[in-house]
Order: structure tokens, then sequence, then C-alpha cells
């Protein structure tokens, strides 16, 4: 049987004394790529908090990469964020520093230290995203849809069984979001489970894949994008 990622069941979302969503039924399996959407506030972001252990599960049950996330203690949720990448709509790279140095940052930040196994590694993951030889470009050299490669690729330093992208699309150009879903697709092929959210489905409505949809405080499946539309 195929590993599973993430596993829901009956679980509660909640911000603080507000119920976002209830009674969520959920499993992604290694290398699956589901597509979150649902209109603003419809609770995208906090379905993804409450995997990464940003906001806590009180009722349901819910597993993340291994982790029990009711019984996680506050000291393993950095052992739970190293199982996974997460990606933001706005790249978050550090404007100081190149690319290289944004990547080694969070390699040493997560124990590395051979700086020959470092070097490897970042030229591994920028080919990966497709950004070969940009170690030495500053962030704001790159266009936007660079920038967030080199967000993906930082995600995937630590070999992660899971990406959670929140809108990673959401300050792109629609050609530009469909090469960033594109490649988010293909990582996804090669193991890396992924679930990313978005609430623009007008740039991806044409694409065939298995898409969940936050609305009235639930989760539903529902075929492709498109049958959003219908
Ligand atoms: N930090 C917060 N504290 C309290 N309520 C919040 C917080 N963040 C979001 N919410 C509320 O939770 C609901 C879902 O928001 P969110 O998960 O951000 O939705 P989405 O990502 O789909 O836009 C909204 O009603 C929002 O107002
Ligand atoms: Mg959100």
């Amino acid at each position: 049987m195929e590993k599973k990622v993430i596993e829901l069941i009956g679980a509660e979302i909640r911000q603080h004394e507000n119920v976002i969503m209830r009674d969520v039924n959920f499993t992604l399996s290694e290398g699956e790529f589901v597509y979150l959407v649902g209109k603003t506030g419809s609770g995208k972001s906090s379905l993804l908090k409450t995997l990464y252990a940003a906001l806590p599960l009180e009722k349901g049950e819910g597993h993340c990469c291994g982790y029990d996330l009711t019984a996680l203690k506050r000291k393993e949720i950095p052992y739970l964020r190293r199982k996974l990448g997460i990606v933001f709509q706005d790249f978050e790279l550090l404007s100081d520093r190149s690319v290289s140095d944004n990547l080694e940052f969070v390699l040493r930040a997560t124990g590395w230290s051979d700086t020959k196994a470092m070097e490897s590694r970042i030229s591994s993951v920028l080919e990966l995203v497709g950004l070969e030889r940009t170690e030495h470009k500053m962030p704001h050299a790159l266009s936007g849809g660079e920038q967030q490669r080199v967000a993906i690729a930082r995600a995937l330093l630590n070999t992660p069984q899971l990406i959670l992208a929140d809108e990673p699309t959401g300050n792109l150009d629609p050609k530009t979001s469909l090469e960033i879903f594109n490649l988010l697709i293909a990582i996804s092929q090669s193991g890396t489970a992924i679930l990313m959210a978005s609430h623009d489905v007008a740039t991806m409505q044409n694409l065939q894949c298995r898409t969940v949809v936050c609305d009235h405080h639930e989760l539903r499946e529902v075929q492709t994008p498109a049958a959003i539309f219908s």
C-alpha cells in the first residue's frame, strides 16, 4: 500500500475560538499532487497551518509525515518541519544575500556543515527547479517566477516527504503560474507529495489533477478544478 504522508480523520480546523472547518477527512499519499482551492477566507491557510503545527489540532485525528498532530509536543515541531517543505506566496528570500547563500543558510540551520556536501546539494536543488548556475545571483536580479523557483529549491533541500505550498502563484502572472504549477507536478512525480493551495481557479481550470475544495466550513473532493465551475 502507498505510504500516507497526510491523514486527517474527522479533524476540526480552528483559529483560536473560531471553527474554520469541521469533520475534515483527507488523505495524501507519497508522490501525490493535490490542488486545494477555495475562496479567500475559506480556510486553506488554516488547514496548511494545522498540518505544519502552527495551529493545534484538538478535535479529530491527524497525522503528517509520521507525526501525530494531536499529540505533538512543542519541541517536536522542528522535527516535523524538517520532513516537510513550505512555500509561500511572497517567496521570503533573504534579500541581502545570493541564491546560494540563501540555500546554505537553511542547510546550516538544519545541521549541515560539510562545505562540499552543501555545494553539491545546492547545485542539485537548483537543477531540479531549472535554475542551474544562478548560485551567485542576488534575489532582486531574478524575476518573480525565478524567485519562487529558488523558494521551491529551498523547500527541497532536505528531501522532504511533503511540500505545502500556500498560494505559491499568488504574485505571478498566469503564464509563470502555470510554469510553477507544472514544476510542482514534476516534483510530485519524483516522490514528494504536494498540497498546493490557491484561490486562482481560473488559471488552473483546464488542468487535470486531484482537487479538494474548502467551502462552507467543509473540505470536499472534486474530480478536477473545472468541476468547481459546473
Ligand atoms: N491569525 C488569525 N486569527 C484569527 N482568525 C484568523 C487568523 N487567520 C485567519 N483567520 C480567519 O480564519 C478564516 C480562514 O482564513 P484562512 O485560513 O487564512 O483562509 P484562506 O487561506 O482560504 O484565505 C478567516 O475567517 C480568517 O479571518
Ligand atoms: Mg490563505
